[in-house]
């Protein structure tokens, strides 16, 4: 498994494979690794012979309150669990490499990236959207495999390539949760102990509003209302619980009546998190 560390060594390597006939699988990550991202890397196996996973703490989405300087980083814990993987490289490069300091172009896409957590998190994905870009071009990827979990980063990434026409296919995997429900995030490890079990009122809520809505209640606000409930008595701090359409993410109101995105972002503490069923 190669460790490579610059863009121009990258793009060498992807050529080369590519070359050799070998399509090429790419899992974008920011590390600490874990069975949500490794489901992805399983994935790309499936559908590409060499399987490419950058490990990159993207600073220009983090806005400036947010836990940048603590994410958490653990290198050569991800190194082998790749290995372990049949990851052929890591792309590990460091921010001056993807960022120089005059670096002055940013790729927005101006509809998705708008509810959400585009409100809460103003600049988030204009900093998603260019290092993904940046990323794109340095793996030459046939195909790239983003997870359900940040179901409206998957969205604002697939707009991003069918309008850009980035030559590959984007796949999304199935969100990977922990045995009593909470989605697996590099972020719970900042949760205390009080909290991690807290935490578990996202997911209960969640499934609770998928019970109610397979049983046929299509009204949003009580949809909304199962979500919310479990996570107040929790003490979490809700962001949003919002119930939009699947396709464009806009509110649903006052019923559900297509496929829709039922998705929350709480506050634990200082651990903010985020979740998501589809109804329908
Ligand atoms: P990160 O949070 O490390 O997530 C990398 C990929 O793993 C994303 O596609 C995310 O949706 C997926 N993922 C995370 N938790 C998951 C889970 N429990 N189940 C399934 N998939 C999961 O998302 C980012 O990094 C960054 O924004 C990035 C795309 C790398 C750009 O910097």
């Amino acid at each position: 498994m190669r460790i490579v560390r610059t863009i121009s060594e990258m793009q060498a390597l992807s050529r080369r494979w590519r070359g050799a006939g070998d399509p090429i699988g790419f899992v974008p990550t920011m590390g600490y690794l874990h069975e949500g991202h490794l489901s992805l890397v399983r994935i790309a196996r499936r559908r590409a012979s060499a399987v490419v996973v950058s490990i990159f703490v993207n600073p220009t989405q983090f806005g400036p309150n947010e836990d940048f300087d603590s994410y958490p980083r653990d290198f050569e814990r991800d190194e082998a669990l790749c290995r372990r993987e049949g990851v052929r490289a890591v792309f590990y490069p460091d921010a001056e490499e993807m960022y120089p300091p005059d670096y002055s172009t940013w790729v927005t896409e101006e509809q998705l990236s708008g509810p959400l957590c585009g409100r809460s998190r103003p600049g988030h994905f204009r900093g998603v959207c260019t290092v993904v870009t940046k990323l794109f071009l340095a793996v030459c990827p046939d195909v790239a495999v983003f997870g359900q979990k940040d179901a409206q980063q998957a969205l604002v990434i697939q707009r991003m390539v069918r309008d850009l026409n980035f030559p590959l296919q984007v796949v999304i995997g199935p969100i990977v949760r922990e045995a009593d429900g909470l989605a697996m995030s590099s972020r719970n490890k900042h949760l205390e102990a009080a909290e991690r079990r807290a935490a578990t009122a996202v997911f209960k809520g969640l499934q609770a509003a998928l019970e109610a809505f397979r049983s046929g209640e299509r009204r949003t606000d009580s949809l909304v209302q199962l979500v919310r409930a479990p996570i107040k008595a929790s003490g979490g701090r809700i962001d949003y619980v919002e119930l939009v359409s699947r396709e464009r993410l806009e509110p649903m109101s006052p019923e559900v009546t297509a496929p829709a995105l039922l998705a929350a972002a709480v506050f634990y503490g200082k651990t903010r998190l985020i979740d998501n069923v589809f109804l329908g």
